[in-house]
């Protein structure tokens, strides 16, 4: 795969638009120092990150990726353990003209009867259980096998969407930096070993943080750990419930998710030199966020 690099006279940043529209927090100039600007207008804050002056390398980003490679239709394998409404809306996103220019050509469970494996057999997506429950272990397929088989259907990127298994370091390593996880808060905090479902709102409701909301990351060989690539605020109201904060979050996943796909199949993530992952906007190429 081609690789360029990006200087810094090519990152740009809007300092009079605010972005109410934004996948992620997007970058501009406040004071001398970076700021994170939230997508909606109710949720906006800022956090400021690092001095503007030591992010002015010569070289500050590659980019990955061809004009063809960006152009060619991707093949996703999402991985699943429950109801799957991340992967109903990124599927969605790819059939019938909609935003994702890839397919879904693989659903990867550890729960073979569960909500998201039923919606792949009904829509023609070939299901694979990994890892077998313990009682079928004898013809269990390895991680080796495992990746094997998306070796084979030519998948690009793998998608975690609330796959509740830790990925093997063969999968990890097999496919570098494609792999993406969506996590129902923002981390780093409220994350790791034990934080799933609704023990993530809970904890978030009992720390007192006023806002919450959905991050996107690359996976490495621990839970929650990889690089962030995109996240969403959601405010926590006072007298919220974990169930109702659940939901609200999980509606900006449908979103942010279908738009971070998006912008993978299209070869639109650069990585700024000190490991960061950013993405190239589509409506403007020279801004990132
Ligand atoms: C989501 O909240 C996701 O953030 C987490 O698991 C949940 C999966 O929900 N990793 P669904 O199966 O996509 O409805």
């Amino acid at each position: 795969m081609a690789s360029r690099v990006l200087f810094s006279s090519q990152l740009t940043f809007p300092a009079n638009r605010p972005r109410e529209t934004s996948i992620a927090p997007s970058l501009r100039p406040y004071r001398n120092v970076l700021s994170f600007s939230f997508r909606s207008s109710v949720d906006r804050f800022a956090m400021r990150i690092r001095p503007l002056a030591s992010f002015a390398p010569t070289v500050v980003a590659e980019v990955d990726g061809s004009r063809d490679e960006a152009r060619r239709r991707k093949k996703l394998a999402v991985f699943v353990s429950g109801g799957g409404s991340n992967f109903k809306k990124i599927h969605e996103g790819c059939i019938g003209g909609g935003s994702v220019n890839g397919d879904v050509v693989l659903l990867v469970t550890n729960k073979k009867d569960c909500g998201g494996a039923e919606y792949a057999r009904s829509n023609g997506i070939p299901v694979l259980v990994f890892p077998k429950p313990q009682r079928e272990s004898s013809d269990a397929l390895s991680p080796t096998e495992l990746v094997d088989v998306l070796r084979e259907y030519g998948v690009d990127f793998v998608l975690l969407a609330g796959y509740l298994k830790l990925i093997p370091v063969e999968l990890v390593k097999a496919f570098p930096k494609r792999i993406l996880n969506i996590h129902p808060a923002l981390l780093p905090a409220f994350g790791g070993k034990g934080l799933y479902g609704m023990r993530v709102h809970k904890a978030v409701l009992a720390s007192g943080a006023r806002y919450s909301g959905p991050t996107i990351h690359f996976v490495d060989e621990e839970y929650d750990t990889g690089r962030i690539l995109a996240q969403s605020a959601v405010r926590v109201i006072a007298n919220d419930t974990p169930e109702e904060l659940a939901k609200r979050v999980l509606h900006e996943e449908h979103k942010l998710y279908v738009e971070v796909v998006a912008a993978i199949c299209e070869e639109r993530i650069i990585w700024r030199e000190d490991g960061v992952p950013l993405i190239q906007s589509k409506d403007n190429p020279d801004e990132y966020y």
